[in-house]
């Protein structure tokens, strides 16, 4: 494996859903890394922003690897939006890995393997290559349409010019209807890669610009280049090792990388991967990008992941690690040990630890205003306090769940507006954890589930 295949460029739009934290952007940091009250979709939470902020910093500047970070708070305090604020922050660049602590018992591979790939998605690199390119303006797209209808191939010419140059280039079936697709016309600046015929719009040359024919109002104008019309230019893309790993290995086909079908990949392949993109390094070629990997509920790791998760800190390559938990004292998986938080001491002396703090009133009422806004639902003053004080006595998950169901009540009964009796309605019907408790309590001898044992553990910091 002397040459190594690279994916091609991602270009795959996502139609996003309204998901629990859609509404996060960012940190909402200012400049000096402080936290803004509101901002970019984040209330409140201050201080552990602000930790987060710092970690970023120290992720973008690229200088260290294999620190780790643990955000320990309650349920709904918001570790998992403070983890996706980081991921939008870091833009596009950086790679942002996530996945559950659970995850790594369901796959159809060994625990380490798991966690490998985990890790490895977490680790991009930067790959500098030249290509050459023709840039120029369309003097004239020239089509020879055969003589008889449906013959093979068409074949054309293209004149391409600079300020200071012309030239004919021939055309092949490809390049024209490639032309087309793009609606390439004369007048266009173009840019053309010699190695895969891909056609970029640059925008429309200055000269034309008092044609009045095919001109949308965002028409962009350029000049018309100068110089000669083939010319070398830098690509650089970013790809993560373990897109690498899925394309080298034999086994698995490219597609795996949509499906998540990778199974496990031989550390042949890896070995020959790294020691090559070592190489691309030394020559200049190419950069590591360590980026984030961010492992939700982490108690749930085993204490095998966790003398993993040690020990692949410890790699030069290695992406900032993110953890996030809402357990306190607790029974570390694998073994018959409390730890804090479900982990065992020597994983927890390397963390640095954020802690997140229960949202007061106020914050409770900010986020769910943003919420309102994201999932498009108009409230009045009044719900939206009782919303409010729900999400104070219950949980904020709760009060934000009842927002789409408020909503819904709303419609049903023709209403424009969300108000206090559609809260009130839904509040009755879909019973928080309390009540849910309670409930229980009350009718728990008609229920079977008093046959199981008592177990305290795994309880969570929560009350
Ligand atoms: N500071 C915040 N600003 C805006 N939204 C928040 C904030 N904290 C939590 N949320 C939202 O509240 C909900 C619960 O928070 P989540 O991050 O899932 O809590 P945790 O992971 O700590 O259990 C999510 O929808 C989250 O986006
Ligand atoms: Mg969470």
């Amino acid at each position: 494996m002397v040459d190594l295949k690279l994916p091609e460029i991602k270009d795959l739009t996502r139609i996003e859903r309204i998901g629990a934290h859609s509404h996060i952007r960012g940190l909402g940091l200012d400049d000096a890394l402080e936290a803004r009250n509101v901002s970019q979709g984040m209330v409140g939470q201050k201080s552990a922003r602000k930790a987060a902020g710092i970690i970023l910093q120290m992720i973008k500047e690229g200088k260290i690897a294999g620190r780790a970070v643990l955000l320990a708070g309650q349920p709904g305090t918001g570790k998992t939006a403070i983890a996706m604020g980081m991921a939008k922050a870091l833009g596009d660049e950086t790679p942002f890995a996530m996945m559950a602590g659970s995850e790594i018992f369901s796959l159809e591979m060994s625990k380490t393997e798991a966690l490998t790939q985990a890790f490895r998605s977490a680790i991009g690199v930067r790959i500098k290559e030249e290509t050459e390119i023709l840039e120029g303006e369309v003097v004239e797209i020239q089509i020879d349409r055969p003589a008889v209808a449906g013959a093979a191939s068409k074949t054309g010419k293209l004149t391409l010019k600079t300020t200071d140059m012309e030239t004919v280039y021939d055309l092949g079936t490809k390049m024209i209807e490639a032309l087309g697709k793009e609606k390439v016309q004369s007048g266009d600046v173009i840019a053309i890669d010699k190695a895969s015929g891909k056609i970029t719009k640059l925008g429309r040359s200055f000269a034309r610009s008092r044609d009045y024919d095919a001109m949308g109002p965002q028409t962009r104008f350029v000049q018309c280049p100068d110089g000669e019309l083939q010319k070398r230019k830098e690509v650089v893309h970013v790809v993560t090792l373990h897109e690498i790993d899925v394309i080298n290995s034999r086994t698995q086909g490219f597609l795996a990388l949509f499906t998540g079908d990778t199974g496990e990949i031989l550390s042949e392949v890896r070995e020959q991967i790294d020691s090559k993109v070592a190489e691309w390094r030394e020559e200049g070629k190419a950069e590591i990008i360590p980026g984030v990997l961010f492992i939700d509920e982490v108690h749930m790791l085993d204490i095998e992941c966790f003398s993993y998760l040690n020990r692949a800190l410890e790699n030069e390559m290695a992406p900032i690690l993110v953890v996030a938990t809402n357990r306190g004292i607790t029974r570390i998986r694998g073994t018959n040990y409390r730890g804090p938080h479900g982990m065992p001491i020597d994983f927890l002396d390397r963390l640095l630890i954020i802690s997140t703090q229960p949202y007061t009133e106020e914050e409770i009422r900010q986020i769910l205003y943003i919420r309102c806004e994201e999932e498009d639902v108009e409230m009045s003053g009044d719900a939206k306090l009782l919303l409010t004080k729900i999400g104070y006595e219950t949980s904020l998950r709760y009060a934000i769940h009842l927002i789409t169901a408020a909503a819904l009540a709303c419609q049903k009964r023709k209403g424009k507006e969300v108000d206090i009796e559609d809260v009130r309605r839904v509040y009755e019907l879909f019973m928080d954890v309390k009540r849910s408790t309670q409930f229980m309590m009350d009718y728990q001898h008609q229920f079977m589930f008093n046959e199981i044992p008592e177990v305290n553990d795994g309880s969570a910091m929560a009350e």
